[in-house]
Order: C-alpha cells, then sequence, then structure tokens
C-alpha cells in the first residue's frame, strides 16, 4: 500500500472495532525470548509491518510461532543471539530483542534499530540501564554486543529522562536479574502496566507499574501463559478525531475508556458529546465545528505525542486559533507542510505549532512522513474538497490495522493505487 486516492467532503459515522495495541503487542513479542514456556497471545493486531517484522526477527533466532486467531509462541529451541541487519534496521522496536536475550541467555548482539524518523530517537537510556544492571556492552560496526557473566544484578535506577522503550528494556532486563530493581522515574504508559501484567503471568514479579516507580524482584525462570492484549488508544484516538473534524457521530469499540482520560477532556473542550461504557467510546459531533485547543504533549498521563498529528488536524479546521507544543520529540512537525499545501494556515514556532482555523481544507498530491503523519494526512483526505492523493501510505500498514477499510465502513471513500 504506497498509495491513496480519496474522494473527499466525507462525513465520518458508524462504528469501529478497535485492534490491539502495536506498542504493547511489538514488546510483548520480544519479551517472549525471556522464558521457555509456550505463550499463547490474543489480540495481536493483524496484517501490520512492524508486528510481521517482529514475528520475522523471533523466528531467525529459533522461537516457533503459529498465527491463527491466537498468536502461539514457543520460544524453547532458541539458538542464535544475534539478529539481522535488514530486519532491526525496519523497527525501532527491534532494540526490545537486547535485554530478553540479554538476561536468559547471556548474550546478545543487534544492530542499531531503526523506525519512525520522529527526532534522533537516540538508545543510551535502554543501554545505561543494562550497564548498571551489569551488562557488559560494546560497539562493532553498528553492532550492540552485550554480555553478561552470570546473571544481571538487581539495581537501583533513576531514569534521567522519562522513556516507554528504556523502561521496558529495563523491566525485561529485571526480571531474570539477581535480587531487586527499583526503576525510579519510570514510564507510567498503559502498555507498560500490560507488559508488566504479561510478564507476571510468566512468573514475574513485578509491582508498581503504570506508577513511577517500578520494583522487580528477580526470578531465576519464567513459565508459559496465556496473555490478552489491550486495545490501542491512538487508535482509538484517531478515530475519534476522524468523527470530531466531520461532523461525525462514532462509536468505538472494543477500548479501554481510561486509557483516554486527557484525550476525552481535550475533546470535550473542542464541543463534543462524549459518552462511555465498559468497553466504548461515543463521540458526537453532529452539525458542530470543533474549537481550537490547546495542547502540549507529555508522557502517560499527559497528552500522548502519538496523536499530535491527529489533533493538529483537528485545530486546522476549527473554529478559533489553537496551538500545540511538542515535548517528547524533537522533530515531529515534518507533516506540517502538506497541511499547508491543503489549505491549512499553519505557523511553527521553536516546538510550537499555532493553527488559524479554515472551516475546509482543500485537496492536494500530499506525502507521508511517518506512522501518525500519515493517518492525519488521510483524515485530512477524507474532509477535503476534492480528491486528494496520498503518497508513501506503507508508513500506515507498520501501525493501523486495515485503516482504508474501516474508515470506508465508516463512509469515507478511500481507493488503493
Ligand atoms: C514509544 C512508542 C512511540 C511513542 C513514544 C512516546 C513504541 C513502539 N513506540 O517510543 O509510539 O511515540 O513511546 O510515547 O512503543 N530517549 C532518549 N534515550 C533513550 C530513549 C529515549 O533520549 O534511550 C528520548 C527520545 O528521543 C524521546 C523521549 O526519550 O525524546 C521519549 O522516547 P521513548 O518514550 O523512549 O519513546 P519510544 O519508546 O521510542
Amino acid at each position: 500500500m504506497n498509495k491513496l486516492c480519496i474522494e473527499g467532503d466525507k462525513n465520518l459515522s458508524g462504528s469501529v472495532t478497535i485492534s490491539g495495541a502495536k506498542n504493547a503487542a511489538l514488546p510483548i513479542l520480544f519479551m517472549s525470548i525471556l522464558t521457555e514456556g509456550k505463550i499463547q497471545i490474543k489480540n495481536v493486531p493483524k496484517n501490520l509491518t512492524d508486528i510481521n517484522i517482529a514475528l520475522k526477527l523471533l523466528v531467525y533466532v529459533g522461537v516457533k510461532i503459529t498465527y491463527k486467531k491466537i498468536l502461539f509462541i514457543d520460544p524453547s529451541s532458541i539458538n542464535v543471539f544475534c539478529a539481522p541487519y535488514h530486519l532491526i534496521k525496519k523497527i525501532r522496536a527491534s532494540i526490545w530483542m537486547l535485554a530478553p536475550l540479554l538476561a536468559r541467555f547471556g548474550k546478545a548482539k543487534i544492530f542499531l534499530p531503526g523506525g519512525c524518523k520522529i527526532g534522533s530517537r537516540p538508545i543510551d537510556l535502554h543501554l545505561n540501564g543494562l550497564i548498571k544492571l551489569g551488562a557488559k556492552i560494546n560497539f562493532k560496526n553498528d553492532c550492540i554486543i552485550a554480555s553478561v557473566q552470570g546473571r544481571l544484578k538487581g539495581k537501583y535506577i533513576l531514569m534521567e529522562k522519562i522513556s516507554v522503550g528504556a523502561t521496558i528494556t529495563i523491566m525485561s532486563a529485571a526480571t531474570l536479574a539477581q535480587g531487586i530493581t527499583i526503576i525510579d522515574n519510570a514510564a507510567c504508559e498503559p502498555e507498560i502496566v500490560d507488559i508488566a501484567k504479561f510478564l507476571n503471568t510468566l512468573g514475574a514479579n513485578i509491582i508498581g507499574a503504570g506508577s513511577k516507580k517500578i520494583y522487580i524482584k528477580g526470578v531465576i525462570k519464567l513459565t508459559g501463559g496465556t496473555h490478552q492484549i489491550i486495545p490501542d488508544r491512538i487508535e482509538t484516538g484517531t478515530f475519534l478525531v476522524a468523527a470530531a473534524i466531520s461532523k461525525g457521530c462514532i462509536i468505538c469499540h472494543n477500548t479501554e475508556p481510561k486509557h483516554l482520560t486527557n484525550v476525552l477532556l481535550k475533546l470535550i473542550d473542542a464541543g463534543a458529546k462524549i459518552q462511555i461504557g465498559k468497553n466504548w467510546i461515543k463521540l458526537d459531533m453532529r452539525d458542530k465545528r470543533p474549537k481550537a485547543l490547546n495542547i502540549r504533549t507529555a508522557p502517560y498521563p499527559g497528552f500522548p505525542t502519538d496523536l499530535q498529528a491527529q489533533f493538529a488536524l483537528l485545530n486546522t479546521i476549527s473554529l478559533g486559533i489553537g496551538t500545540i507544543t511538542e515535548t517528547v520529540f524533537e522533530n515531529r512537525f515534518i507533516y506540517i507542510s502538506e497541511l499547508i499545501n491543503m489549505g491549512a494556515k499553519i505557523i511553527l514556532k521553536n516546538n510550537t505549532i499555532i493553527s488559524y482555523g479554515t472551516p475546509k481544507l482543500l485537496s492536494s498530491n500530499v506525502f507521508c512522513s511517518d506512522l501518525r503523519a500519515s493517518a492525519t494526512l488521510v483524515l485530512a483526505g477524507c474532509i477535503a474538497l476534492g480528491v486528494t492523493i496520498v503518497n508513501k501510505t506503507y508508513h500506515l500498514i507498520r501501525g493501523y490495522e486495515s485503516f482504508p477499510k474501516k474508515l470506508n465502513k465508516l463512509g469515507a471513500d478511500i481507493k488503493i493505487l
């Protein structure tokens, strides 16, 4: 899927079923390396490039995978401790192979990971954490070589910056370490809680995930188990924005409203009527143009950086002037030139964009730069006047399951070229 042709000026309404969270599924797949036991994982999002690459990486190191409705993982015969460059380079998440291989086998060798170009995305916090737990880390030709004599050793680790990825790396390494690890200033994202729940199901001893301090008492060995991935809060937020910018009314099923508190409050500020149930969210924006919002992204429970672009689109067609400040990544506004091509009035000042709301966007030929920007440009195409061509949409299938199909069901007119 490289190019989409979108007939615009549509109202996006109806119901959509939210998939499992990519950002929980990816690390959980790699965490399976920590055990010999057989694992079953439910609600893994299907046909996503990032998930498929993760599965290929696991198969490469010797994990047996069967994927029907449920994903069956048998990590008992891992016999390779390095991973190939062409796969590692494709996903940032491949960094999460390092700690489980190291913790279980005492050695690992992986190339520096790739991923969305939304900033410099260093991995120093991951590596420093492993070093504190006793790992030796060397570099050779773009390759990280990690080793430890015996088991890793539990430690108090104060994270100098909140990092989702590094919290996951340290939590997974500490699971099999000797003694107690405390991760202070840990990331609190729901995906971290889900990973801890998964590891505890396998016999790990983790408490405090979801708070700033995570305590991990290392165990010698993990077992097998079954886990269900949490719903994708970013996919949910993206569909809520789809309805909010198109005077639509939408129900997102199979989701977790508690994971979107700050996002829902912003949508209410924009004028949306929100109703929630145990696992659904309804947004009603019929006959209403949103009011412009002021947003500052922040680690969870703050406003997610992964919804920054979608809400920037909302501001472009809103009543009034809105601002969005990006505090997590330093280069996450590449997409605004494409929205400006579609008639958006946006000014970039340092890490803030100021949007002057305009009632309608116009169709254009636009190019995607990363995953969330792709979803944003597709939504922009759905509401713009005329036919928009969105190029480089291969980013989209890295993280959104059947996005054009789900939008078409809501009333969009998207063709894959
Ligand atoms: C994860 C998510 C991504 C989301 C981000 C923040 C996945 C696959 N990706 O990315 O969708 O946008 O969390 O919610 O789950 N940093 C360092 N050194 C490090 C690691 C990170 O300086 O070793 C910096 C980053 O450059 C960034 C900030 O810390 O400025 C936060 O990054 P982090 O939370 O680690 O994001 P990811 O885990 O890469």
